[in-house]
């Protein structure tokens, strides 16, 4: 095993203490984690925030015996890596996603002190030169779940949906259906000024306002009567799912991030409407989920192990060649106060379009791009 000095044995992270704790986060001492095998450990220079963060908090739904570090978004410099690893190695500038039953990198110190975490080898790709850190650092968990949707089902010329554009990911989602993946039409959807515009900068030909807008008979219009080929809901909206499942076409794919209809709260199952919309029209209902890799270890084989390499690499590649690129609509800096004000606007569901880096080493981040 490779290993650099310098490596503190503990650092002061950010995240929750005692089981279902919810908001806010607390400052907490850890040990620096050792990489295992076809592990990197991670000197974390951004990182930023997603929903599952407050959730994790919330709800504490992977089972992990508290203290939890959070921060799985990762971009920074490999410290160490364990046995195995092979292509990537000490000192390189990488992006990756921690496991999402695992630790992050936040510190609670605005960056006097390092933050660190580990990643899997497939889930750890470098960070092109021209990437800064921030950017970086915003992708993995909102890209791949865009890829996860998307990508090998949306076909060349398909009509899209995929309400919610100016989301962390849904613009992801929008400008990797309408560039790179080929949609011929993608229809989107807000509700405020700030992230209907996100959705037209990411590519969306149509956006409605999803709180004015019929936007069933608006898609109606659009496509002859026949309804969009391919709905990708990223919205974890009880109401809205049952919107969006009534713009798909006779055969198509309604798909769906997450746990899906009925299943939102994750406290207790509710009745909807979504599969009988769906099976009136032939429609086919996906659901992808990042989180059931972590939670149901035997999906997470060697063939979805690939496909999250792949989705890692291309997000790094869409993002240097301009095709899928982040909008970053705050930097915060990584406190403890910081982030809970994030995580509350993000839970709030106001304040937020596209998504929000946490600067956990300013120097690392800010400094010049390696
Ligand atoms: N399980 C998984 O694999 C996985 C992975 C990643 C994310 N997720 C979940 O997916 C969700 C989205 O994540 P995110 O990072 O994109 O969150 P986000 O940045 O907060 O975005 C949420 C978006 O949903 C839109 N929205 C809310 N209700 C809507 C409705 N009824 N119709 C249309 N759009 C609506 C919002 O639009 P406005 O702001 O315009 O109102 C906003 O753009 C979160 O709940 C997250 O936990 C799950």
């Amino acid at each position: 095993m490779k290993q650099t000095k310098k490596i503190p044995e503990t650092f002061l992270g950010v995240g929750y203490t005692r089981d279902r704790a919810g908001l806010p986060l607390e400052a907490v001492r850890v040990p620096v984690p050792r990489p295992a095998a076809d592990q990197v450990l991670i000197r974390i220079a951004a990182s930023s925030l997603n929903p599952l963060e407050y959730k994790l908090a919330d709800l504490n739904f992977m089972g992990r015996t508290p203290p939890v570090v959070l921060g799985l978004d990762l971009a920074g410099v490999v410290v160490d890596v364990g046995d195995g690893v092979s292509g990537v190695g000490v000192g390189d500038a990488v992006a990756a996603m921690a496991d999402l039953n695992g630790d992050g990198g936040w510190v609670a110190t605005g960056g006097s002190e390092g933050g660190y975490a580990l990643a899997h080898q497939f889930l750890t790709v470098h960070k092109p030169t021209s990437l800064s850190f921030p950017d970086a650092a915003v992708l993995p968990m909102a890209f791949l779940s865009a890829f996860a949707g998307l990508y090998r089902t949306v076909q060349a010329g398909d009509t899209v949906y995929i309400p919610g554009g100016g989301g962390g990911v849904g613009h992801l989602a929008v400008q990797m259906a309408a560039r790179p993946l080929g949609a011929g039409l993608v229809i989107s959807s807000g509700s405020t000024p700030q992230s209907i515009a996100l959705a037209r900068q990411s590519g969306a030909h149509h956006v409605f306002d999803y709180k004015r807008d019929d936007i069933a008979a608006e898609i109606a219009k659009l496509t002859g009567g026949e309804g969009v080929d391919l709905v990708f809901d990223a919205t974890y909206s009880e109401r809205g799912f049952v919107e969006t499942a009534k713009t798909v076409r006779r055969g198509g794919n309604w798909i769906v991030l997450g746990v899906g209809p009925g299943k939102t709260t994750r406290l207790a199952e509710t009745q909807s409407p979504v599969d009988a919309i769906l099976a009136e029209r032939g429609a086919e209902h996906v659901n992808v989920n990042l989180l059931r890799y972590f939670s149901e270890p035997a999906r997470l084989d060697s063939e979805a192990r690939a496909f999250l390499q792949r989705g890692m690499a291309l997000a790094m590649e869409w993002a240097a060649q301009g095709l899928v690129v982040p909008h970053i609509d705050q930097t915060i800096d990584s406190t403890v106060e910081a982030i809970n004000a994030g995580l509350q606007s993000l839970q709030a569901g106001h304040g937020v379009v596209g998504k929000v880096a946490v600067i956990v080493d300013r120097d690392l981040a800010l400094g010049a791009s390696r």
